[in-house]
């Protein structure tokens, strides 16, 4: 059985002063919460004093992006030990929004799971198509080209420390779920595919997020699809009562 995993991405959100008040009004709302890995993630001027206040508790702390290199001349970049050192444990990779503006492509987020791995780190590395892709039926071509690019040359051991999240782009931001029936079909697509390039014992293990426009409202029905092993939340993770309500609705039973 997989373990259901509830991430919030918190975007360009938050100072860290108003982080802190959020997740320590989130540590409340989860205490007694067990069966479920929570993480948050916020950016990464506020990782240092969110990591102080989740420590010792159920709440893990993720980063949204990593560079490939330790340290040099790279201007405005963070690394793998520099996340490690604040007590980070997952970092997002190859977010679509990461993709979209930022240039990122299946290469540059091969190196940046790569460099996770080897500092220890969990990514999450996101995959999904956008709207015209989906109008075009070339989903299942979308998520084949993520897949195989962003998961290049990994082993099967490295395969197994690594979450995946199937976010559509059209569902991000847009309060436009996918059914949970459309986002079933696309995770038991990715397990088999996962079996083709590694084998069935990581198509199984592997943990897949959902994400695009969860709720405490959509989660129940999201999370009860038999692939489908937790979220990768971004509006209604800023709010302390609705993630905590996804969090606890997202026990796979
Ligand atoms: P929303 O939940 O705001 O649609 O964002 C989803 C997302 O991009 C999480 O990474």
């Amino acid at each position: 059985m997989r373990k259901a995993i509830i991430a919030g991405n918190w975007k360009l959100n938050k100072t860290s002063r108003e982080a802190m008040t959020l997740v320590e009004e989130l540590k409340r709302e989860v205490l007694d919460v067990e069966g479920v890995d929570i993480v948050v993630c916020p950016p990464f001027t506020a990782l240092g004093d969110v990591s102080e206040v989740v420590l010792d508790t159920n709440i893990a702390l993720g980063a949204q992006n990593v560079y490939w290199q330790d340290s040099g001349a790279f201007t405005g970049e963070v690394s793998a030990p520099m996340l490690k050192d604040l007590g980070v444990r997952y970092v997002i990779v190859g977010h679509s929004e990461r993709r979209q503006y930022f240039g990122e492509t299946n290469e540059t987020v091969n190196k940046r799971l790569r460099a996770a791995l080897s500092h220890g780190l969990t990514p999450i590395v996101c995959v999904g198509e956008n709207l015209a892709e989906r109008e075009a039926n070339r989903t299942f071509d979308v998520i084949k080209d993520h897949c195989g690019g962003s998961l290049a040359n990994l082993t099967t051991d490295e395969m197994k420390k690594i979450v995946l999240a199937y976010e559509p782009v059209w569902a991000i931001g847009t309060g436009k779920t996918a059914t949970p029936e459309q986002a079933q079909e696309v995770h038991t697509y990715i397990r088999q595919l996962l079996g083709k390039l590694f084998d069935s014992e990581v198509a199984q293990s592997i943990r897949i997020q959902y994400g695009g426009s969860v709720t405490p409202e959509n989660i129940v029905a999201l999370i009860a699809k038999s692939d489908i092993d937790g979220a990768l939340v971004g509006g209604a993770s800023l709010k302390a009562p609705s993630f905590a309500a996804i969090v606890k609705s997202a026990r796979k039973n």
